[in-house]
């Protein structure tokens, strides 16, 4: 059975991923009130792919005989500035996301909880990927600073790097 002290970091990382995805969609959402609908689908699959990481965390702390504690969620932001400016809030949040991972790894470290450590180990690596496809949009839309037409070939480009089951709105009647 998973320690205490494993359940506390586990809950705060289930916390830190649905909050994640939370954060995400709303800055869809504000992609998507820009026309700029490729970082939309961009940020709506990695809305998603928060709550898969969220979920597995969920499954961690069940099999484990854990107690997972579903939180409530802040209201987000609605606003987020320029394109550069909402991406440069996106790597923010994701080295704020790799820091909680890191302290929740070495809590495992020092609990010599091995089983934990791997599955913390798992999500380090994946936001290896993720800081780095973030500091590569962010890198591509410094070049094309001042340029709209530049900032559209951006969007385009980043929207075709991921997919996303697009909800459809119930028809009316
Ligand atoms: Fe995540
Ligand atoms: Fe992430």
């Amino acid at each position: 059975m998973i320690s205490q002290t494993m359940q506390q970091i586990f809950n705060q990382l289930i916390q830190v991923d649905l909050n994640s995805a939370y954060f995400y969609l709303a800055i869809a959402n504000y992609f998507e009130r820009m026309s700029l609908k490729g970082f939309s689908v961009w940020l709506q699959a990695q809305h998603d792919e928060e709550l898969t990481h969220a979920h597995g965390l969920i499954r961690y702390l069940l099999d484990r005989g854990g107690v997972p504690v579903i939180p409530s969620l802040p209201q987000q932001p609605v606003n987020f500035g320029t394109p550069l400016q909402a991406w440069e809030v996106v790597l923010q949040h994701e080295r704020y996301v790799t820091n909680m991972y890191q302290k929740g790894y070495n809590v495992a470290l020092q609990q010599g909880d091995t089983q934990s450590q791997v599955i913390l180990q798992t999500a380090l690596v994946e936001q290896v990927d993720e800081e780095a496809q973030t500091t590569d949009i962010i890198g591509k839309l410094k070049l094309v600073e001042g340029m709209p037409g530049g900032i559209l070939m951006v969007d385009r480009e980043v929207g075709g790097l991921r997919q996303v089951k697009q909800p459809v709105a119930a028809p009316a009647g």
